[in-house]
């Protein structure tokens, strides 16, 4: 089968490329998943760099998420009863981007077919984030702040559109200002912008509060850094800071007596670990859940290319290039013809 491939870690778009490498095959408890389509994460990105949380068993396929067809079973009830259907690829080992993928059939989530197939290849990692950030560990109230960074990315743009729906304030930091009359059209109540290179913290910091009224109780940030580190400071009694994504690949630089006044937290999120953590009726509340909010267009991803597996140099490229309206898909198999 064809498979993109890196057999050392380095920039994205120069050590990947395509190749001919042997099917895998289902062992029980697992299925074979002809892969429809993957979109291109800054997790993936990561992990081909060798700055993700996990390190790649060299040579290595990436692709954390996507969908496709189930193909065969390795065995096992579940397994049978997946074989044929529509599913959610959620391959906590990367290997999604070649046209076959084996994942344990529990990590294969059937998908209705109302969902087009960008929809339904985004449909875990950024959709489940925000539920289980926004909904499930800061249990933002109705009316009540919520302040994040890269407000702009696909994350970003699905927490403002939840927060306009849900009542709740969202206080968005991007680092470019063209991006400020987009983001309010998405529902989007404040739009700061915020140049870690020039702009001046303090400053940030005080406008955060005086248009608060005190600083925020929930924050996110997934750019570490001067970002990061700043929206910590903005933190009110008892506030907490989820730091979910190291953008800048710098680190956060925290003067203690930021947390100590206002007994602030900075805390983990990890989308993996934290559904391990979850019952099996949680886990399938938080799918009706994002299908729900992905059907009332809240959810959703915009994608601003495709690509055929065979050029994912190219579409790595257009992923890793600033400023983009959306994610850039990989087609494979028949759905890349
Ligand atoms: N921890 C978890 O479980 C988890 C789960 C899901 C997502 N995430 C993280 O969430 C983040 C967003 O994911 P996504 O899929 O929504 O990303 P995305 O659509 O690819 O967007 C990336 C965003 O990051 C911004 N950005 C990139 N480098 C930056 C920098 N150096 N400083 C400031 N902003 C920067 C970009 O800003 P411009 O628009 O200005 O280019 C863009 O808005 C990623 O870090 C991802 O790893 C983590």
């Amino acid at each position: 089968m064809q498979a993109a491939r890196f057999d050392a870690c380095g920039i994205p778009a120069e050590v990947v490329s395509v190749s001919d490498i042997t099917r895998p095959i289902p062992g029980k408890g697992e299925v074979l998943v002809r892969m429809l389509a993957s979109p291109i994460n800054p997790s993936d990105l990561s992990f081909i760099e060798g700055s993700y949380g996990q390190q790649p068993e060299l040579p290595a396929t990436p692709g954390f998420e996507g969908v496709g067809i189930v193909e065969s079973s390795g065995g096992g009830l579940l397994g049978s009863f997946l074989t044929g259907k529509r599913v959610t690829v959620a391959n906590r080992e990367g290997g999604n981007w070649a046209e076959y993928a084996v994942i344990s059939a529990k990590q294969a989530i059937p998908l209705p077919e109302s969902l087009t197939l960008e929809q339904a290849a985004s449909f875990f990692v950024n959709p489940a984030s925000v539920v289980a950030m926004v909904e499930k560990i800061h249990q933002v109230r109705r009316g009540e702040w919520l302040l994040q960074s890269a407000a702009n990315s696909s994350l970003g743009r699905m927490v403002i559109r939840l927060g306009r729906q849900c009542g709740i304030r969202t206080l968005n930091v991007v680092r470019r200002s063209e991006q400020i009359d987009q983001l309010k059209s998405l529902g989007a109540d404040e739009v700061l912008v915020f140049d870690a290179a020039a702009d001046d913290p303090e400053m940030f910091v005080s406008k955060v509060h005086q248009l608060t009224n005190g600083g925020v109780r929930c924050a996110i940030d997934p750019v570490g850094g001067i970002v990061g580190s700043t929206l910590a400071r903005c933190l009110n009694n008892r506030g907490r800071l989820l730091v979910f994504g190291s953008l800048t690949g710098e680190p956060l630089t925290i003067f203690p007596r930021t947390l100590i006044a206002p007994r602030a937290q900075i805390e983990g999120f990890w989308l993996g670990p934290w559904m391990l953590s979850q019952s099996l009726p949680r886990k399938l509340r938080l799918m009706r859940r994002i299908s729900h909010l992905i059907n009332a267009g809240i959810l959703t991803t915009e994608v601003c290319e495709s690509f055929p597996l065979s050029r994912v140099s190219e579409a790595i490229a257009v992923a890793t290039q600033p400023a983009r309206e959306g994610k850039v898909l990989l087609r494979i198999g028949d759905a890349g013809r």
